[in-house]
């Protein structure tokens, strides 16, 4: 029988996910990432692989490498100078300088305050530039064109159509507005895209945006999540508008575990039937970590490992939230080793002053990253993004793994020539 070779390399992916090293194999003195290049085949790989962290990061440019942005939001990754033209525009004369660069300090500054709700008081002035067709067309256009800027080749993005409706707009406006702006940028760089609708936590008015999501699922809506403050909102308060999306056989990502603890995750996955979780980062309150360098999983935590539950993990926004205190507290290298599918995102490049390529340089020194394991982590995302599988199927294989086995060869090549 012949196999059509995506599928047959497709399956081959899912074997290497079973066959992640154990807790014990990385905690009882293994190298780091060692089991995990065995499990990936590639003949150029033998001494390419040994390059990793900054190493790695002074021989490969990582903002070329194909990247997978799942969790960003739209609101959160204006440019500076955009959000003053567009104040101007609009004659909306809240923000607080219109000096591009004091414009930027002034969003970054406010949003390492150390915790979400503060975090969250910038996006009242992205917002209220975001009220018009022509204005959110063009902020979304600059989504994908940063995007491709960043070497990301495909991009889930997400804002709560509610926000944009102050100047009149109908949110059914206010979604294809959008949509404009990223068909455009598509046709103009060849980013594919996704866009996600938000409901918000704080509100009461889920349901509506579920059903707002699901009726423009032909249009480019690819999923649902649910945003904004954590604590005291909890997610099965909207368990009817996660049911709705639930019944139309629709894709559900949600907020957990960034400003609250393993209670909220556990209630994004099993009172709402969240296919993803975003930031997840307190799920490691549902770990030990053990005198001798093992890990006890949680039942909710196995569970999570088991399933394959996919996790948008924020490096920056999570220090900048007090999610995590720093980055040796983070537990995304402890989750990736283990074996936990989890993927590296900007959650909101503007507040946070980050880009793909600063998350994963970020991620690559500081956790000490080999080229096969960036590769993973895009698959990763890819594997877990809400567009169609076949769609999925061919970025894996037309753009992440040429883009990546491209690298190698230049580098085997390098080698060779000493
Ligand atoms: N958490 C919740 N809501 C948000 C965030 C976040 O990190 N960023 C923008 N809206
Ligand atoms: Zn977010």
């Amino acid at each position: 029988m012949r196999v059509a070779p995506a599928e047959y390399f497709g399956f081959l992916n899912e074997i290497k996910d079973v066959s992640l090293p154990s807790a014990h194999d990385f905690c009882a003195g293994v190298p780091a990432g060692t089991l995990l290049e065995t499990t990936i085949m590639n003949p150029t790989t033998t001494s390419t692989s040994m390059l990793r962290g900054k190493e790695l990061t002074r021989r490969v440019d990582i903002g070329a490498l194909p990247k997978v942005l799942l969790h960003e939001h739209l609101d959160g990754g204006l440019r500076p100078a955009t959000v003053i033209e567009l104040a101007a525009e609009l004659g909306y004369k809240g923000l607080p300088t219109t000096d591009p660069g004091d414009l930027a300090d002034w969003f970054h500054r406010g949003a390492q305050k150390g915790n979400l709700p503060e975090y969250l008081e910038g996006f009242e002035h992205t917002i209220a530039v975001m009220q018009t067709p022509e204005t959110l067309e063009r902020v979304a256009f600059e989504f994908i064109e940063d995007m491709h800027r960043d070497g990301v080749v495909y991009a889930e993005v997400r804002f709560a159509p509610v926000y944009h409706t102050a100047r009149g707009l109908t949110q059914e406006e206010v979604i294809r507005s959008v949509i404009r702006g990223l068909r455009r940028g598509e046709k103009t760089y060849g980013v594919e895209w996704g866009l996600i609708v938000c409901a918000m936590r704080h509100m009461k008015k889920s349901l509506e945006a579920a059903e707002l999501a699901i009726r423009s699922r032909d249009e480019g809506v690819v999923g649902f999540d649910l945003a904004g403050g954590e604590e005291g909102f909890p997610p099965k308060k909207h368990v009817d508008a996660f049911q709705a999306i639930e019944r139309a056989n629709f894709n559900i990502t949600i907020h957990a575990g960034e400003a609250f603890g393993p209670k909220s995750i556990w209630q994004a996955l099993q009172f709402c039937g969240a296919h993803r979780l975003g930031h997840a980062t307190r799920l490691r309150d549902d770990i030990e970590f053990l005198p001798d360098g093992t890990m006890k999983l949680g039942r909710l935590a196995q569970y999570i490992l088991d399933r394959r539950v996919p996790l948008e993990m924020c490096l920056l926004s999570n220090l900048h939230t007090g999610a995590c205190k720093d980055l040796e507290s983070h537990p995304f290298g402890v989750f990736f080793r283990r074996g936990f599918r989890v993927c590296l995102n900007t959650d909101d490049r503007l507040m946070s002053d980050t880009t793909m390529t600063k998350e994963t340089t970020l991620a690559t020194e500081h956790f000490d990253l080999s080229l096969n394991e960036l590769e993973k982590l895009s698959l990763n995302a890819m594997k877990s993004a809400f567009a169609h599988f076949d769609q999925r199927i061919r970025i894996i294989f037309d753009r992440i793994k040429p883009g990546f086995a491209a690298v190698r060869t230049r580098l085997a090549e390098e080698e060779r020539q000493g």
